[in-house]
Parts: C-alpha cells; structure tokens; sequence
C-alpha cells in the first residue's frame, strides 16, 4: 500500500444501481489495498434534495451493507457516514467563502436538478463545495468516480489550488480517476441521459440488489433502434449502452462482443446481458443479506470508520482554521 490517499462516496438518496457499480464502487474495491483509501455516505449530500428522515436513516445503512457486499473490505479501507465526522461541512464553509457564485451556478448538474426541481435550496448550489471539503480533507491524491462527476472534481482542484496560492501549501491538488469502460451508463430506458436513481421511469435503472426477475424484465423492455444489427455506434445509443455493460460484466472488448453477436438477433442478445449482470451481481446479493441480518457489524464499521476519519479531519481543519486567521480554540 502506498500512503496516497484515496477517497470517493455515493449519496443515500437511493439503492445503489449498475452505474454506481460499475462507474465507482468496482474500482474503488480493486484500489482500496493499494491506496489508504477512505469511503464514505454522503448523507449530507442526499438532503440537498428533500428526504424522507426514516427513509434516509434505513437507505443510510443499508448503502454501508452495499459498500461492504460490493468489495470493500473494512481491514483495508474506512467506512463511514460524512455527518459523522465533523469537518466535512465546516471545511465547505471555509471553501465555499473563496467560490465564485458564477462557478456554481455553471455546474451542469445543478442546472439539470434546477430545471427538474420546483424548490431549489441553496444547498443544491452549494453542494460541489461540500463535495471538494470532503476530498480535500483528506489531503487526497485520487478520486474513483463516474464520468459525471468530473466538472465537480475540477471544481475541488481549483479550491485546492486558490486557497494553497492564497495562504500558502495546505491541501494536495486531486487527480480524477474515471474508466472508459463503466464510466458512464446509461438508463435502459432513455440511453441518452445516465443510469441515476432519480430516473422517472422505473424500468431505466437497474438496482444492483434487486430481483434477477425483474433485472431480466428490465433488460428484456430495454430501448433499442429499427436495426438488427449488434454494434456500437452514436446512432444506436440503446445497443451501444448494452454493449458497454456487457463489456464491463465480462471484461471483453466491445470490439470482440461485436464479433461475437454478429448476426444474434436483439433479443437474444439482451438475454445474455441479462445473464452476464446478474452472474455478476449473484454473490453481492449474497453477502448483502448476511451484512442485513448483522446491523450490530455494520454499526462498528462505521463507527471504526468514523473515528479514523474524524483525527485526519481535525487536524486538517485545525490547519486551515490557522492559516486562514480564525483564532486557536482554547
Ligand atoms: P452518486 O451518489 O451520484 O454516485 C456515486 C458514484 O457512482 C457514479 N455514477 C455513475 N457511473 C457511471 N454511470 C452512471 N450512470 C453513474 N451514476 C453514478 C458517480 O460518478 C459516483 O462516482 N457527488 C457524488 C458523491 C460524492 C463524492 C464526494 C464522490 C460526494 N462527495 C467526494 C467522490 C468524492 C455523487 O452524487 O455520487
């Protein structure tokens, strides 16, 4: 393991789904041992969209169980919930007092969630200073995540950058980490937009722990084209989309798939789609149940987790409280 800090995180505003596997936590469970890697729930990212509190509290939880069921090994990596260590929203705080409002108000996310959104809270503009807080905490070097993603990692490299030219080196300027491959699916339904939890047609995402039944109906109502043909190309937004999931289920190239189903019909096709996904999710499924019926493990992993990450993050933050002129608590 080297000493480079590795972090990332997924909201709990919704069941973890294929884009988030294959995107994010995939990689994160084969880096975890080479990096000193930390994971968290972003809880305080999920509010800037109204919550359900026991909804919040249960999909809080349960997303540790899917970090762990997906890979990460707690002897490896930290575990824990960003409300739990205090930092997180005070070093935003500090962040968001040297952000340019217009940088905010540029972010493609939140001009998306804006027009989908009848109530836009500030915390919606405010949250990719949240999100640079709890990268730059850490004094972290790489960011595991999904291509759409990436604006708001720019947007923590250039805080990290002003507030070092400003008051002097403090935080390691991040690198993104993003795969081709996996890093960006799309819904089943609208392959043009991405897979994402708030998908308005139930039948776009496909939750890594749901039924195989109904992930097999998922893919068998999955949107296509008029052609017959198994290849990818921008036209063919749907096949394509297939293609790259099944590249990342089994690790071929695109290339070869295409070979291999030249001449497959589209249904057959999606069938081994379907097959090859839910080979893939069978003993996540598995180690998902066990970690449900063990609250009690659960609750010590994050706590473990939270208590790591909570001595980086005072001493971090008792360093840019310094340099940036606050006076020391007594
Ligand atoms: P979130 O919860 O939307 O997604 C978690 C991770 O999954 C990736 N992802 C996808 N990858 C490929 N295809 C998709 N359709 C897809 N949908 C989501 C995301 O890129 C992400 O890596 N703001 C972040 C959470 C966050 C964070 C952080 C991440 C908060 N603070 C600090 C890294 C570091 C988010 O909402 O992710």
């Amino acid at each position: 393991m080297t000493s480079k800090v590795l972090v990332s995180g997924a909201q709990p505003s919704g069941e973890l789904h294929l884009g988030n596997y294959l995107g994010a936590l995939r990689n994160w469970t084969e880096m975890q041992a080479n990096y000193d890697s930390l994971f968290f729930i972003v809880d305080q990212h999920a509010i800037t969209i109204r919550q359900n509190p026991a909804e919040l509290r249960r999909r809080t939880l349960t997303c540790a169980a899917q970090y762990i069921a997906c890979g990460l090994d707690p002897q490896k990596c930290s575990i824990f919930i960003q409300s739990h260590v205090i930092g997180h929203a005070e070093l935003a705080w500090v962040l968001g007092c040297m952000t340019p409002l217009g940088q905010l108000q540029r972010m493609t996310q939140f001009k998306d969630k804006q027009q989908k959104s009848e109530n836009v809270d500030a915390g919606l503009l405010f949250y990719p200073v949240l999100m640079a807080a709890d990268i730059l905490l850490y004094n972290t070097e790489l960011v595991p995540v999904g291509e759409d993603q990436k604006q708001h990692l720019e947007l923590a490299r250039d805080l990290a950058i002003r507030f070092n030219s400003t008051y002097s080196e403090t935080f390691n300027v991040p690198e993104p980490y993003i795969l081709k491959s996996g890093g960006r699916i799309m819904s089943l339904q609208t392959p043009t937009a991405k897979m994402s939890k708030s998908d308005s047609n139930a039948l776009g995402t496909l939750y890594l722990f749901e039924e195989p039944e109904s992930l097999q109906k998922k893919f068998r109502s999955a949107v296509t084209d008029s052609e017959t043909e198994i290849r990818s190309a921008v036209n063919k937004p749907g096949i394509s989309n297939l293609l790259a999931i099944l590249s990342a289920a089994t690790g071929k190239s695109i290339e070869a798939l295409e070979k291999d189903y030249a001449g497959s019909s589209y249904s057959v096709f999606k069938n081994s789609v379907a097959e090859a996904v839910i080979e893939m999710l069978r003993p996540l499924r598995k180690r998902y149940t066990e970690l449900m019926d063990d609250k009690t493990y659960l609750q010590t992993i994050l706590q473990q987790g939270a208590e790591n990450a909570q001595k980086r993050a005072y001493k971090m933050l008792s360093k840019v409280y310094r340099k940036t002129g606050f006076l020391e608590r007594m």
